[in-house]
């Protein structure tokens, strides 16, 4: 969603923020703006519908040398994709520009009651904000004072990250964040503000942290934070250990296939951060709080979700801890009856998930452990949790959540057996699925001729399974409808003949999903009774289940470990996507009206 950078320093300002914005268009978005204060003390605002290369190639008709500048891409949420409403937003007197991420619930009463005839260029509600400072400060107030007055009126449901220049000190970045990212970096050459590390790595990996409410002011050489009563105070940096050229897609066509190849890599990363002599090694103090529950609850949504519903078996069946996994932006609104003890684990890959953080929010002030398993370190979700445990999958950068999805279960597995104790072969079976997950990868050529024969021309598929591979039907059809727009269903096996069976026509693409030997026998007979109205069934099975006729055959999981059937069906679920968007020549990373990070509710 929505991406901010900004840049103080030495060195020229342009290409920087508009590097910036290119590594912030895995986040999703419509528009993109830049703001520059030139070296000859003009002010030169430039915004573009469409991509940042759009917006690129406008600003090459202008001259916009400077040192200081900010720049925006915009996921529409208030007023449709366009010019007027890309970010930055000028104050009516135009000194102030402001670039702003989140929702300010409240700027309709706002506007009524403070900005009573002010002529407003845009139908957003960041517009209020800037043309709010502007007023204040047309009244007398310092910079400061106006952005602290603004940010002191918008209600506690708004969420924003800020980054706000005042024509009058073009030197000064303002900043401030509530329940939306923001990080100053700082550097020999000058310091910069991104809603993403990733964004600025190239010029610095030293950062300092804004906290909500918290105004932060920059110049060049220094940072200066204010809290709400207007002290002011200084923060350490911390330095943040990413390698840049791990946001980088090297040769592949799309980030999406070169992050489903890398799951074998992540499933061993983890391995070696988890596991301490064979024994999985989380922190005691987790243990503990969990141990002492009566129940778990997880909180996620959309993949974190799924990932969530896979989980739920393991602490269940190894921990013997009654569990439950629920969306975050249902669990929001209408809880169920809260356990005496209960235990609250939040799954996200950004760890920015506004209907998350919500959850989080409330869950702490009720006074219940959290923990949250995220892959984005620093992130709210991690930093506002009891605990976190780092999912150490590295950047991921296509829209489509994959290897986020399977370090997701995987970690949920180590913690469940850590809580169990025992489970003395499990380094050894992870170590050898991570093998399984390669050989899989490796029949890719297979999946992707499946996808062209099968998938590419079908307007709607649908994925069938039970038990663990029925949730790993909910995560194969929402990544094939998310990136290939195929209208796509997936559910419990032996729901179709209840309903969803009316929809099966001549040649209609139906996929089994087959790892539990329990249920094996049951999903065949409902693939077969799909076929006999016209289904074209594709199946995925293990080898220890499958027959001759299957179409994709996995690694062997016998006996318990069968438990470990989603994480192999991820794999060509994934794959099946992949090539069915890029067979129909979608721009597969960037899925339309779609956001990487999802930071309003
Ligand atoms: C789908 C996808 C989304 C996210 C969801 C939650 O591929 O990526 O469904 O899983 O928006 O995001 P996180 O995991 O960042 O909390």
């Amino acid at each position: 969603m929505c991406g901010i950078v900004g840049y103080t320093g030495i060195n020229n300002a342009l290409p920087f923020l508009l590097d910036g914005l290119e590594k912030l268009e895995y986040r999703g978005y419509d528009s993109a703006g830049v703001y520059i204060h030139t070296d000859d003390d003009r002010d030169v605002l430039v915004k573009e519908k469409g991509r940042v290369k759009d917006l690129e190639k406008k600003v090459e008709e202008f001259d916009m040398r400077g040192k200081s500048g900010i720049a925006h891409t915009r996921w529409a949420t208030h007023g449709q994709p366009s010019i007027e409403n890309a970010h930055p937003h000028v104050s009516a007197d135009g000194r102030y520009y402001l670039v702003h991420n989140g929702v300010i619930e409240n700027y309709k009463q706002l506007k009524a009651d403070y900005l009573d005839g002010v002529e407003f260029k845009s139908q957003t509600d960041t517009e209020v904000a800037v043309q709010l400072v502007g007023k204040f400060a047309s009244q007398g107030l310092d910079t400061l004072t106006a952005f602290r007055k603004m940010i002191n009126l918008l209600d506690d449901n708004s969420s924003y990250a800020f980054l706000l220049m005042d024509t009058k000190s073009p030197d000064l970045l303002y900043a401030a964040k509530s329940k939306s990212p923001l990080l100053i970096g700082i550097s020999e050459t000058g310091n910069v503000v991104s809603s993403d590390a990733l964004a600025v790595l190239d010029l610095t990996k030293d950062f300092i942290e804004l906290h909500d409410s918290e105004i932060a002011v920059i110049s060049k050489n220094d940072v200066q934070l204010y809290n709400s009563k207007g002290n002011s105070y200084t923060r350490n940096s911390f330095h943040l250990d990413i390698d840049p050229t791990a946001a980088d897609k090297g040769t592949y066509p799309f980030f999406m296939l070169k992050e489903i190849d890398e799951q074998a890599i992540v499933a061993r990363t983890l391995i070696k951060n988890y596991f301490i002599n064979g024994f999985p090694h989380i922190d005691e103090k987790i243990i503990h709080a969990i141990k002492d529950s009566d129940h778990i609850y997880i909180i996620a949504a959309g993949t974190s979700y799924n990932a969530g519903l896979i989980g739920r078996r393991f602490f269940e069946k190894w921990a013997g801890i009654p569990t439950e996994t629920y969306v975050s932006s249902e669990f929001a609104y209408d809880q169920p009856i809260i356990s005496k003890k209960p235990f609250f684990i939040f799954i996200s890959q950004s760890g920015e998930t506004a209907d998350s953080i919500q959850v989080l929010d409330f869950i702490k002030a009720a006074g219940y452990p959290t923990l949250t398993i995220a892959n984005v370190l620093n992130s709210t979700l991690t930093r506002e949790a009891d605990f976190s445990l780092p999912l150490l999958a590295g950047p991921e950068i296509a829209v489509a959540s994959t290897k986020a999805y399977t370090s997701q279960i995987i970690a949920q597995i180590i913690l469940a057996a850590a809580i169990a104790g025992g489970h003395e072969d499990l380094q050894k079976e992870l170590s050898k699925l991570a093998v399984d997950i390669q050989s899989v990868i490796d029949g890719k050529e297979k999946i992707k001729q499946l996808a062209d024969k099968y998938l590419v021309n079908a307007d709607r598929a649908f994925y069938i399974g039970r038990g663990a591979d029925a949730d790993v039907t909910l995560e194969a059809a929402l990544k094939l409808k998310e990136i290939s727009y195929t209208l796509a269903e997936g559910f419990a096996a032996g729901e179709l003949k209840h309903g969803t069976i009316s929809l099966i026509e001549q040649g209609t693409p139906v996929i089994g999903l087959i790892s539990q030997s329990k249920t094996a026998g049951l999903t065949r007979s409902n693939l077969e009774e799909t076929m006999a109205r016209g289904a074209k069934v594709i199946t995925i099975a293990t080898k220890n289940l499958a027959t001759s006729e299957d179409d994709i055959v996995l690694p062997e999981l016998a006996g318990e470990n069968e438990m470990f059937g989603p994480i192999l069906e991820a794999i060509p679920i994934q794959l099946l996507a992949y090539y069915t968007s890029f067979g129909r020549e979608l721009d597969v990373d960037h899925p339309r009206n779609l956001a990487k990070s999802v930071t309003v509710q």
